[in-house]
């Protein structure tokens, strides 16, 4: 079998700093080039600057270290996206755009795309909201992600080009932090109980969302890029979750562990997006195509971060 070379973007970010070691195992930390904006001191393997903006260095990458698959995970999240619309646009779409040119080009095989529940609107069902229900976001987030998915589609049923995606809740690591979306309550909240401090939540107390521990998310990754191609029926992009709880439900946990532990409520104007995404998602398609299967529930979660979370603390 021909060896794989990956190429990531937005590695340091929250889900690609936990992703470039996941795929250095599977593939040789020689075989994966991490890239971001910016240079990280502490990374060790292959990492190259890179604005994806910048479609002719991309394409010097690709071809230099002959990448045949990608990780695009590069983009501005929900929170942020609202506090400059056009740039986020910008980033969230063009750097795809990028990505699929420069995919075709040189040939890479595989490509992932990160989505988002934040395809969905407020009018979409709450509870369960289907795979194919109507997309109207309200968020620049949830447009860029639309326009992403059917770009997504565009280029598999033109060009054949392997293109893979996941509709992510929100993610819930002790590795790294989240940074301008919505759900990143859901991991500040704990850094904030194992160093004995009470929480100010900015969304509402009973705001249920759905979400996923880091572990499921990176091996819903792995599993939906390593199925075999005649599996993958949807070319847009796939619902998967974890587990849907509200902040207080969250708070209820982490009290088992520390009693005293307290949240309070300020919503501020990331409540509005909150309230416009699904509170769970039917991910039934991604379970019957292949075989998706979430492990980790709130406790489970809640325990395993809060041990991993102290850990470090001691390193
Ligand atoms: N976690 C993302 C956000 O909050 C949603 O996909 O923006």
């Amino acid at each position: 079998m021909e060896q794989e070379k990956i190429l990531i973007t937005g590695a340091n970010g929250q889900l690609g700093s936990v992703l470039v070691g996941r795929l250095q195992e599977k593939h040789g930390v020689h075989n994966v080039i991490a890239t971001d904006l910016r240079s990280n001191k502490n990374f060790i393997g292959i990492f190259e600057i890179l604005d994806v903006l910048d479609l002719e260095k991309l394409s010097s990458l690709v071809l230099k270290y002959k990448i045949t698959q990608i990780y695009h995970l590069a983009a501005i999240l929900s929170a942020n996206g609202e506090k400059s619309p056009v740039l986020t646009w910008d980033i969230n779409t063009k750097t795809f755009c990028n990505i699929l040119e420069t995919s075709l080009i040189n040939k890479v095989k595989k490509v992932f795309f990160p989505s988002s529940i934040a395809v969905y609107g407020k009018d979409a069902p709450k509870h369960k909201t289907s795979q194919n229900h109507e997309l109207t976001p309200s968020t620049v987030y949830g447009i860029s992600k639309v326009a992403g998915e059917n770009w997504a589609k565009y280029y598999f049923e033109n060009h054949g080009l392997d293109v893979r995606s996941l509709r992510f809740p929100g993610i819930i690591g002790y590795q790294s932090l989240p940074g301008g979306g919505t759900t990143d309550y859901a991991v500040d909240i704990y850094h904030k109980a194992i160093n004995g401090n009470d929480f100010e939540c900015f969304l509402a107390k009973n705001m249920i969302l759905p979400m996923i521990y880091m572990q499921d998310a990176i091996r819903a990754i792995i599993e939906l890029m390593d199925a075999p191609k005649k599996c993958i029926k949807i070319r847009t992009s796939y619902n998967i979750t974890g587990m849907s709880f509200s902040p207080e439900e969250l708070t209820l946990s982490i009290q088992k562990f520390y009693p005293n532990f307290k949240t309070y409520y300020r919503p501020d104007f990331r409540q509005k997006i909150a309230a416009s995404w699904p509170s769970s998602v039917d991910d039934s398609c991604a379970k019957k195509d292949w075989n998706w299967n979430p492990l980790f529930l709130i406790d489970d979660m809640t325990e395993t971060m809060i041990k991993e979370l102290k850990r470090k603390d001691k390193i």
